[in-house]
């Protein structure tokens, strides 16, 4: 018993430190003050490499200029792969981890995460590791389908909830096992104002915040309390609040769904809300996701590595669509709205109106160095 409770204190002091390093964060980074900004292009495994580079030939045809004036260096950093993490032992390898803070912002593709039973040894994901070892505390989704009239912008909590002690439950006998979640206020505050700024710098109306407070009432009651208490800040948008299961169940409303603008989330039920806004949009192969924090970002695909694609040598048919996005929102986090925008219209153009190549994932469609071919030229008349 001891044992375990001794286990107890010290997950409680690390997130009581935790909330010390919170209250000592200065601002976010301003981008226009540096005088280069460095992009980190770091591929992970799977099909990861394969549409990482599409979408880092796209971002190097859109900023061309700025590297030639060096504003802008990108740097490929190797090595995020699961063989290295196996043999590392570790979530991110030390000297991928050394890497990836000399940038400011990275453009990552999927990382395969291990699961009980497979083959690899039980180290943590190696999302989860980066967004805590950043601290990119905002998860930015955006799902869009304008012909159904969704336009959802979902700010998910990224470093507490279930997922801070994701690997640190506790096995206490045979039968019976703890997991813990962890809501904190400044944890809670930042990403209330993230998502109430995003939505006052839009002309947004509404933010909605998603949580099951009727039963997870400590944590998930305090997360509820401090929105409320934010949203008194932001007097010209209003804030209404609904529980996660219901949730679902108006996504797909269609009376319902499209007066939800933004939505605010605790860190597990953002990232299953979020599976299924993206399937409405076409699939989760179609999103992009923005992983923010105030000195570093990461904008990534949000599907997974695909390694079966790799092994029947199918990695260049798969699509890279969702880390072009991730791209496009990338660009204008670094304050450049205007190549964001192109890159956006393009998109659109290549995946929905004009659609002249059809990614199958297989060799009877185009590769992912065809589709970004076509985004390159479709920009071109942007
Ligand atoms: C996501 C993913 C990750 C998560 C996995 C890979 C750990 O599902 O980015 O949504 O659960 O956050
Ligand atoms: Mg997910």
């Amino acid at each position: 018993m001891q044992a375990y409770l001794e286990k107890f204190e010290a997950v409680v002091r690390e997130q009581l430190e935790r909330v010390e390093m919170m209250k000592q964060q200065g601002d976010f980074l301003k981008f226009e003050e540096l005088d280069k900004i460095i992009i980190g292009v770091c591929g992970g495994d799977g099909i990861g490499p394969a549409i990482t580079e599409q979408g880092h030939r796209v971002l190097e045809y859109l900023l061309e200029n700025e590297v030639k004036t060096g504003k802008v260096e990108f740097r490929i950093i190797d090595g995020l792969t699961i063989e290295n993490r196996a043999a590392a032992n570790k979530a991110i390898p030390e000297d991928v981890l050394a890497n990836l803070k000399e940038c400011h912002v990275i453009l990552k593709g999927p990382t395969t995460t291990p699961r009980k039973g497979d083959k690899w040894p039980n180290v943590e994901s190696a999302n989860v590791a980066m967004r805590k070892e950043l601290d990119l505390f905002a998860n930015v989704r955006p799902v869009r389908v304008p012909e159904l009239g969704i336009d959802w912008t979902f700010y998910r909590e990224n470093t507490e909830g279930s997922y801070v002690l994701g690997s640190k439950g506790v096995q206490v006998s045979e039968d019976l096992a703890f997991d813990f979640a962890v809501t904190t206020t400044q944890g809670t505050e930042r990403i209330a104002r993230a998502a109430f700024d995003y939505a006052r710098k839009n002309g947004k109306t509404k933010v909605t915040v998603v949580t099951k407070a009727n039963v997870v009432k400590t944590t998930d009651g305090k997360f509820l309390d401090i929105c409320k208490q934010i949203a008194t800040e932001y007097p010209e948008i209003s804030m209404d609040d609904w529980y996660i299961d219901i949730m679902t169940a108006k996504l797909i409303d269609e009376k319902r769904r499209s007066d939800f603008q933004v939505l605010i989330l605790p860190n597990l039920y953002g990232d299953i809300l979020t599976d299924e806004a993206a399937e409405i949009q076409g699939g989760v192969g179609t999103a992009g996701s923005a992983n923010i924090g105030k000195r570093y970002a990461m904008f990534e695909a949000i599907h997974g590595s695909a390694p079966r694609m790799v092994d029947e040598g199918r990695d260049i048919y798969a699509d890279p669509c969702s880390v072009i996005r991730a791209g496009a929102m990338l660009l204008a986090h670094i304050g450049y709205s205007e190549k964001s925008d192109k890159l956006y219209k393009a998109l659109d153009i290549c995946t929905v109106t004009e659609k002249k190549l059809v990614m199958t994932g297989r060799d009877n469609g185009a590769t992912g160095a065809e589709f970004a071919d076509y985004i390159m030229e479709t920009i071109k008349k942007c």
